[in-house]
């Protein structure tokens, strides 16, 4: 459904990103692992469409849609988070999720009728604030409002950076609960980037670990851990020797 292949990036003399690939199909959760600088929001942000790539392609269910800007790859139905918030900061958590909802019943209509909103702000916990300016509430719960937005998008792909960051051991399980649920619910693909390995192993059917900008290795949980290059980058190489 999403398949990235051999995308490259460099600002300036630094490549970010030296060949990434990703897949990620429907239905199935996919995590993205790799050291601080790996390319892991990179390859996110180029996937979006917030960056160009200098070559490789991505396409969405057969679609090539490289280089398309973030609203046209938005409207094509691949929503996501940032690793550093934004929300509406102004607006109520509801108005921020039916903005979303709003765009996406003008464009999408045979998806957006599979949105409830008030659903949504439910399966988020997120009932009781729904007429709470975003910006006044916690950071974890801007969070949260964040992914009920992206998916009030009906997106076939959903792409969240580091959404445990910032929460404590409940409300990251609770996060994963929540991720899997909707999963289930609507089939969205979802790819995670986190660097909580215990939340991401415990979510996600198949692990892409990125390190210098690509992929080094790709596998199920029980699977990867036993790769050495994969204990290599995340242990040092003396434990892989
Ligand atoms: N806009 C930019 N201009 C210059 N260099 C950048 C820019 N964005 C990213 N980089 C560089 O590209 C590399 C990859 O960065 P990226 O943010 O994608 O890593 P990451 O895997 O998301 O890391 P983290 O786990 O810390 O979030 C790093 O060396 C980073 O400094
Ligand atoms: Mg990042």
């Amino acid at each position: 459904m999403l398949s990235v292949a051999g995308i490259t990036k460099s600002f300036g003399g630094v490549h970010a990103l030296a060949g990434a690939d990703l897949e990620c199909s429907a239905g199935e959760i996919v995590g993205l692992i790799g050291p601080n600088g790996a390319g892991k929001s990179t390859l996110v942000n180029v996937v979006t469409g917030f960056l160009k790539p200098d070559a490789g392609t991505v396409s969405l269910n057969g679609r090539e849609i490289a280089g398309f800007d973030p609203q046209r790859i938005s409207d094509a139905g691949i929503a996501r988070t940032f690793q550093n918030l934004r929300v509406f900061r102004e607006l109520s958590v509801r108005q921020n999720v039916e903005v979303a909802f709003l765009r996406c019943r003008q464009l999408r209509p045979e998806k957006a009728m599979k949105v409830d909103v008030d659903a949504l702000l439910e399966e988020f916990g997120l009932t009781a604030l729904a007429e709470t300016p975003a910006g006044s509430l916690p950071y974890g719960t801007q969070r949260w409002m964040e992914i009920a937005r992206a998916m009030a998008t009906a997106p076939d792909i959903l792409m969240l950076d580091e959404p445990a960051a910032g929460l404590n051991n409940e409300e990251t399980e609770r996060l994963g609960r929540t991720i899997t649920s909707v999963r289930d619910r609507t089939s969205a693909g979802i790819v995670v980037i986190d660097h909580d390995l215990r939340f991401i192993n415990s979510i996600c059917a198949r692990i892409f670990v990125m390190d210098q900008g690509k992929q080094i290795a790709v596998g199920d949980p029980a699977a990867l851990w036993k790769n050495p290059k994969v204990v290599e980058v995340y242990v040092g190489p003396d434990a892989a020797a």
